[in-house]
Order: C-alpha cells, then sequence, then structure tokens
C-alpha cells in the first residue's frame, strides 16, 4: 500500500495522526526534551497516561512549545488515560481535571479507560488486595459525561479483548473511538484487528516495537529475522518497518523513544512502504503477547482470576 498515511479518521469524525510519540517509562528528567524534539521533528501526536508520573513535565514543554510557536493546540492530538483506581464514576471527572492542570490544558483529543481492571479507590501499587470488582458500564457513562463537556473530544478504551469491547459497545450510548493495544508484527491480533474494524473502533498500537528496552515487557522483536529480512530488502531499519506495518495494516502507531535520533528514525515512514510480496512475509511471523500483565489477575480479588480471563481467550 502506497501513501503517507499521516491520519486516521475515528467514528467521531476527528483525525488521529498515524504516529504518536509513546511516554510510558520516560523518566520524567528526560521526557520534556523528547517532546519537543518530536515535535519540531513533525510528530502531532503525544501519547500520555497518568500512570506514567511524567504529564507536569510535558504540560510544561508543551507550554514552552505553544509560546514559542513552534505548534498550535489545535494542530495537537494528546491522548491521555483513567488509571485503575479512578473507575469509581466520580471520580473519573476529578482524574481528567488532574491530568489536564499537570498537561496545562483545556482538553485532551482522546482519553482512554486504561485497563478493563479496578483498583480501590485512593489504593497504591499493585497489591492483590487492592484489586477489585470492575464495573465498566458504570465507568464508561462517566467518560460519556466527559465527552459530553467537550474536556474529552473522544473516549476510547485500552487493552480491551474483543468481548470486552463487544460488551462495552452493547451498552454504551457514546462508541468508543479507539482500542488501544498491544499490537506489533509478533503479537498482530488479527480477531481484534478484524473485530475492531467491523465496529469502527479504530485500533492504536502501544510497543509498536515490542519494547525492545527494559521493563515489564521485554522482547526480541527488532531482531525477528523475517523483520530484518525485509528491513534490508527495503535499506530500512527494523524498527522503520515495524512502524509502516504497523501503518499499513491501518494502526496508528505510538513507538516511545527519548533518544533524538531515534524519534526522527521512528517518524521518517511516510514516503515509502512495504510492497505487498514483503508484506505478505508478516503471517509467518510466530505470535506472542508480550505483556500478559499477570499482576492484574488473582484467585480471590477483582474480576479475573486468571489472565485467560483477562483477555478473554486471546492470548
Ligand atoms: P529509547 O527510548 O532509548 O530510544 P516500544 O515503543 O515498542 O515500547 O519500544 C520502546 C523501546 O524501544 C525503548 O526502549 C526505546 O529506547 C527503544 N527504541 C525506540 N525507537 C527505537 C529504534 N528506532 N530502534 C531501536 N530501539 C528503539
Amino acid at each position: 500500500m502506497a501513501g503517507a498515511i499521516r491520519f486516521f479518521e475515528l467514528n467521531t469524525g476527528a483525525k488521529i495522526p498515524s504516529v504518536g510519540l509513546g511516554t510510558g517509562q520516560a523518566a520524567p528528567e528526560v521526557v520534556g526534551d523528547a517532546v519537543t524534539s518530536a515535535i519540531k521533528a513533525g510528530y502531532r501526536h503525544i501519547d500520555c497516561a497518568r500512570f506514567y508520573c511524567n504529564e507536569k513535565e510535558i504540560g510544561c514543554a508543551l507550554k514552552k512549545l505553544f509560546d514559542d510557536g513552534v505548534v498550535k493546540r489545535e494542530e495537537l492530538w494528546v491522548t491521555s488515560k483513567l488509571w485503575c483506581n479512578d473507575h469509581a464514576p466520580e471520580d473519573v471527572p476529578k482524574a481528567l481535571e488532574t491530568t489536564l492542570k499537570d498537561l496545562q490544558l483545556d482538553y485532551v483529543n482522546l482519553y482512554l479507560i486504561h485497563w478493563p481492571v479496578s483498583m480501590k479507590k485512593g489504593s497504591e501499587g499493585f497489591k492483590p488486595e487492592n484489586l477489585t470488582e470492575t464495573n465498566i458500564p458504570a465507568t464508561w457513562r462517566a467518560m460519556e459525561a466527559l465527552y459530553d463537556s467537550g474536556k474529552a473530544r473522544a473516549i476510547g478504551v485500552s487493552n480491551f479483548s474483543s468481548k470486552k469491547l463487544g460488551d462495552l459497545l452493547a451498552v454504551a450510548r457514546i462508541p468508543p473511538a479507539v482500542n488501544q493495544v498491544e499490537c506489533h508484527p509478533e503479537w498482530q491480533q488479527p480477531k481484534l484487528h478484524e473485530f475492531c474494524k467491523s465496529k469502527g473502533v479504530h485500533l492504536s498500537a502501544y510497543s509498536p516495537l515490542g519494547s525492545p528496552g527494559t521493563g515489564s515487557i521485554k522482547s526480541q522483536v527488532l531482531k525477528n529475522s523475517i523483520l530484518n529480512m525485509i528491513a534490508e530488502k527495503l535499506g530500512k531499519s527494523p524498527a522503520q518497518v515495524a512502524l509502516r506495518w504497523g501503518l499499513q495494516m491501518g494502526h496508528s502507531v505510538l513507538p516511545k523513544s527519548t533518544n533524538e535520533a531515534r524519534i526522527k528514525e521512528n517518524f521518517d515512514i511516510f514516503y515509502w512502504s512495504i510492497p505487498e510480496d514483503l508484506f505478505a512475509k508478516f503471517s509467518e511471523i510466530k505470535q506472542e503477547r508480550l505483556g500478559k500483565a499477570a499482576v492484574f489477575v488473582h484467585e480471590t480479588y477483582g474480576s479475573y482470576k486468571t489472565v485467560e480471563e483477562l483477555w478473554d481467550g486471546e492470548l
């Protein structure tokens, strides 16, 4: 598929820029410079979350970029996410207010339920006893109110299986615009991809490089032999090919980097494409979910006793 693929249209009619800077695991000391480098390199989409503990620093960088006239608010797409301990309907608007204050913004372009997992109000950390029963329809109604208020110009979810997304669509007044999930050449999610497509829910890919660095998700995706063979043939880096694959699949991609050279490299994916014969090779890549999120699963506490239940068998 040729073409630049700069945006995808959401079910709200808004256009989400196809490449966003991921900011998860970007240390607060360096995230501001990463955001500045990205925007100067042409990125118009920053993917944030309260859980990443760096929204204040991102907010300071954005303010300076606006003040200096580098970018205008209306040219920029900012996503943030509701953390699991703020699922109680009365906490949802407060959580967005905190995020908006930290980001120094009046609205976010997209606000997502970060996980289909609820933790007790005010609880911190990942202790099993913090897990509590989820009530996604109730949380979603509070998300819909944020959409009505204009403070979240689109609303969506993250880490939802096809089943959980279907259950939500069945009760939603405003359907989710986006499901942001792990997606890369070694975890392509064909079932979820088809389901999202059939329902008009845009799939956004986190860990689009398979998170090769440190952290909870570690992988060898960028070393994959098929990916490397394609990269060599095209004269591109494995990271660029992984990202371009995402765009050609119709997914927005959210590569995280705090390194200026890699930030630029990850954005240089518009003026070339993976030809059909090489694109077909991706179907031969062995599949494995990297982030199983076993931390959200417990025999006694919360809504899910097993990872199979959390992902509804999509493992
Ligand atoms: P760094 O921030 O030092 O660039 P993902 O987006 O899949 O979660 O992957 C993020 C990880 O991939 C980070 O450790 C990041 O490190 C690294 N990374 C980002 N861009 C590239 C690239 N073009 N090539 C190799 N590693 C990259």
